[in-house]
């Protein structure tokens, strides 16, 4: 099997964290070019270091990470402490980042790479859109190197910032905007599916005997994260975004989905950031994305706490 060559952009961010984790323990599956990093759950000075901690805990100093855009396109920064902590990785105590950190900019980085593959490259994005959205105002025709976009935002549902709109979109709704009319072959992984997929007790603790420091640091990180998520929802415990989409392209076959026309919602202030999404699409809105709706949590679960035990 030849390895697909995937550019993970992120907020690190405890799931973050595990996705990236997820990926790093997987190179039979991925040629991993480059971790980028935005601005989201924290700012962007932290979500750089906690990638790079991550990197660094997950023994993969050969993966580079670069920064990127440190706020939204039109809208101010929003972050979110509460969920992540005030450092981004609340419950593991990661040294400071030793890997050096890169002068090229995230954005330039994805021009580079999309325009240059000898095969298209998928990318993961784990935060908000901005830095694929400037990659495609700069240079449109990235999407000829891109073989997919697999997006951990939106919801077929309800939100998780607003009543309409999830984290990631909402942080900068005119991004998603641009991504989501940019004609790319597009995957969303919204809280319908996060929220199938939660932490239970002995979830945690399956990865906690894992007994290695990635497993110490992956179960320290959850233990903290998404509480308030369990009380706000009425979940069972935690739900686990992120990872998603990374175990998504390792194991399509734990998730199903529909083509759906999608669409986000940038005008208006009680919806503002909201995933609009026509399961029934017209020749007037036809499909433009790939909609997951089910995952097979037990699978989920089996497939990350394998892999973090090969770190
Ligand atoms: C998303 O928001 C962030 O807090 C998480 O890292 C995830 O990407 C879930 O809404
Ligand atoms: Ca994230």
């Amino acid at each position: 099997m030849i390895p697909r060559p995937l550019i993970i952009d992120c907020d690190p961010g405890v799931d973050d964290a595990i996705a990236l984790l997820l990926a790093l323990a997987s190179p039979a599956e991925f040629d991993l070019l480059g971790v980028t990093t935005v601005a989201g759950n924290v700012p962007l000075s932290l979500t750089t270091a906690n990638a790079r901690r991550i990197c660094h805990l997950a023994q993969r100093a050969d993966v580079p990470v670069y920064a990127g855009c440190p706020r939204p396109l039109l809208r101010s920064l929003t972050t979110a402490e509460d969920i992540h902590g005030a450092t981004g990785l609340q419950g593991a105590a990661l040294p400071e980042p030793a890997l050096p950190l890169p002068a090229q900019h995230a954005v330039a980085f994805l021009i580079e790479q999309f325009t240059t593959a000898s095969a298209p490259i998928t990318l993961a994005t784990l935060g908000p859109l901005t830095n694929l959205a400037v990659a495609l105002i700069q240079c449109p025709k990235i999407a000829q190197g891109i073989d997919r976009v697999v997006i951990m935002g939106g919801s077929l549902g309800g939100g998780n910032v607003t009543p309409a709109a999830e984290f990631n979109i909402y942080v900068d709704p005119h991004a998603a905007k641009v991504v989501v009319e940019a004609g790319l072959p597009l995957t969303m992984i919204g809280l319908d599916v996060t929220h199938q997929v939660v932490t239970t007790p002995e979830r945690l603790t399956a990865l906690e005997n894992l007994g290695t420091p990635v497993g110490k640091a992956a179960a320290g990180m959850l233990r903290y994260y998404g509480q308030l998520d369990v009380e706000r929802y009425g979940l069972a415990a935690p739900p686990l975004h992120d990872p998603c989409v990374v175990a998504y392209l390792l194991r399509p076959d734990l998730f199903t989905g529909r083509p759906m026309h999608l669409a986000i919602e940038t005008e208006g202030s009680l919806c503002l950031g909201r995933t609009v999404a026509n399961a029934y699409p017209t020749a007037a809105a036809p499909a433009n994305a790939t909609v997951i709706e089910t995952v097979d949590a037990e699978g989920f679960y089996t497939l990350l706490t394998e892999r973090l035990g090969k770190l």
